[in-house]
């Protein structure tokens, strides 16, 4: 019997998490962000749920084969652009459209013998200070670019950096609108922070046109996995998003402790009344963060309790209090959605980690057998 633990891949939530970006960004087009490997998902897992997308952004031009292997003719973008001039060659071969934020992605342009001209979108380093062109620099690249013949249509892009916090994204708006507001080209803005929490309101681009930047395309990532991107402000719940991934296990064993009896490795939790405790199929070397102090919460059939003590290589231990039926067999949900239709947020478990959804998400072991439901 294989060991109990389970990942499932729910395409109806990623339907359901894509539609919402959709109404959130009406009049734009949708890239489904499906970098490292469809956030932990797996990019052939996630398409039947994304095929709805527009286009398909990556940054590794393998995964970007792995999407066309699948069928998939449309639009992928490389959010990195080109790291060497014959990732060029691929780019013409699969028909990718590209980032180009230095010098040198123009100089391999330049260089790149092609018949058929590449899209590109140029990066603007607006404010985050992490890829892009500094302001001043920005329309002489654009120029550059579009006096070559390897060049044809020129989008214009920039990544937000506080979209998801109290800062916003006004600045690096205004910045962007004040630098491009002459140049011809799709516009691409948004993450999923910007498309949620600032929905394009027609009122205000009636009073501030010179401010307002519409995205031709959203580039949304972690909402269409179901996280709320501005977790703790808001829930994955209030945004109306469904989790795309449900890590589960299965309890192996249950002890009867006394009061002081400790519990796992170090001794962290010490019983202060007798208790029952689970222990369940799932460690660190699944992905499950072994941060995760004592009472980060879990599921066990359906009922949300509290791990117990450190979490070790392949078991961690659960309070069984609230759930005096359970033993062993019984469900353990470590995030996701469980069969009694009970939710736990992987953004509530990333908090007690100290962390992000995407981080938890990302790091789902490979030794972790995963399957694809409706
Ligand atoms: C350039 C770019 N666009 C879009 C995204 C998607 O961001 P998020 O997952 O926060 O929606 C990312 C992810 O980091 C990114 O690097």
């Amino acid at each position: 019997m294989p060991r109990p633990i389970l990942a499932t891949i729910h395409a109806q939530a990623f339907r359901n998490n894509l539609q919402l970006a959709r109404r959130a960004a009406p009049d734009a087009r949708v890239w489904a962000v499906v970098k490292a490997n469809a956030y932990g998902h797996g990019i052939e897992r996630a398409f039947e749920g994304l095929r709805g997308a527009d286009g398909f952004a990556l940054l590794d031009l393998a995964e970007a084969q792995r999407v066309r292997d699948l069928g998939w003719r449309g639009p992928i973008l490389l959010l990195e652009g080109a790291f060497e001039l014959r990732d060029l060659e691929l780019c013409s071969r699969l028909d990718l459209w590209h980032t180009v934020h230095c010098d040198a992605q123009i100089d391999m342009l330049a260089a790149h013998k092609t018949n058929v001209p590449h899209r590109i979108f140029l990066k603007m380093n607006s404010g985050m200070n992490r890829l892009g062109f500094v302001p001043d620099r920005y329309r002489s690249a654009w120029a550059r670019l579009n006096a070559l013949p390897q060049v044809d249509e020129i989008s214009l892009m920039t990544h937000f950096s506080d979209a998801d916090g109290p800062k916003g994204v006004a600045a690096q708006m205004a910045v962007f609108a004040a630098v491009t507001r002459d140049l011809p080209g799709e516009r691409t803005l948004s993450n999923s922070a910007a498309t949620l929490r600032f929905p394009v309101d027609p009122a205000r681009a009636a009073q501030h046109p010179e401010a307002l930047v519409v995205s031709d395309w959203v580039r949304p990532g972690i909402a269409i996995y179901g996280s709320a991107p501005d977790f703790p402000e808001h829930t994955a719940a209030h945004w109306g998003l469904q989790p795309t991934m449900t890590l589960a296990a299965k309890i192996i064993a249950v002890q009867a402790i006394n009061t002081g009896a400790s519990v796992g490795y170090g001794s962290t939790f010490v019983a202060q009344e007798p208790m029952r405790i689970g222990v369940v199929a799932c460690g660190y070397a699944d992905g499950y963060p072994r941060i995760c102090p004592t009472g980060t919460p879990i599921l066990v059939d359906g009922v949300r309790t509290r791990t117990l003590g450190r979490v070790s290589m392949d078991m961690l231990a659960v309070d069984l209090s609230p759930v005096p039926l359970a033993g062993p067999g019984s469900d353990v949900t470590l995030w996701g959605i469980a069969a009694n239709g009970a939710v736990l947020s992987i953004d509530e478990v990333a908090a007690s980690a100290q962390t992000v959804g995407y981080e938890l998400m990302c790091a789902l072991a490979t030794r972790v057998p995963v399957e694809v439901a409706e």
